[in-house]
């Protein structure tokens, strides 16, 4: 059986938005300081990579790993950190990137914790948006898209490890998921 359900965003599409998230980010920013971004490991290096290149003026760029649950089809709504950052990032501006919000637990303990480091401003990006999940609020100030509730892969999310080098943005068959 094909797991692949269909082609939810092609790569002409996602280009298209990203280059307008990085204007918009371009358009809030202090055109001076440095931006810090905060790609958070593994599923928005990809999107980060691309984001950063579509902001203008100074950006530095850190990594933050977070645990996920499993195979990540299901929540259980506990996040801890798994790799801190290597930048201070008090008195700093700060964008959070993101591949998805789901429930909201991730971006949330994301804010928590890094909002009582003291930060200039901290902001959030996401590529995708299944706000049809959410658990708790959570303030997104980029969206690139809302999606429907479906498990998606490629352009840097996984499935069990597979299909972060997809250029695409896939939708799996529900019933090829194993929990
Ligand atoms: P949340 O804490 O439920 O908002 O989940 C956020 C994290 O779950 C994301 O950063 C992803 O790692 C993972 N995730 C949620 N939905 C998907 C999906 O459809 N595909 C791949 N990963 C997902």
């Amino acid at each position: 059986m094909d797991e692949v359900q269909r082609i939810l965003l092609r790569r002409e599409a996602i280009a298209k938005r990203v280059q307008e998230l990085g204007e918009e980010v371009s358009a809030d920013r202090s055109p001076t300081d440095p931006l810090l971004a905060v790609a958070i490991l593994r599923g928005a290096v990809i999107f980060a990579a691309d984001l950063v290149r579509e902001i203008k003026g100074p950006v530095e760029l850190d990594f933050m790993a977070v645990s996920s649950y499993g195979n990540h089809s299901v929540s259980h709504g506990e996040v801890h950190v798994l790799k801190d950052l290597t930048e201070e990032i008090a008195g700093r501006d700060v964008l959070l990137v993101e591949d998805i919000v789901d429930t909201g637990h991730t971006v949330r303990f994301l804010l928590d914790t890094l909002g009582k480091r003291g930060p200039r401003s901290l902001r959030v990006c996401a590529l995708l948006d299944k706000a049809d999940r959410r658990e708790v609020e959570v303030p997104i100030d980029y969206v690139g898209f809302r999606i429907p509730d479906a498990f998606v892969v490629g352009y840097g999310l996984d499935y069990a490890g597979r299909f972060r080098n997809h250029p695409e943005i896939l939708a799996l068959r529900p019933e090829a998921l194993t929990s």
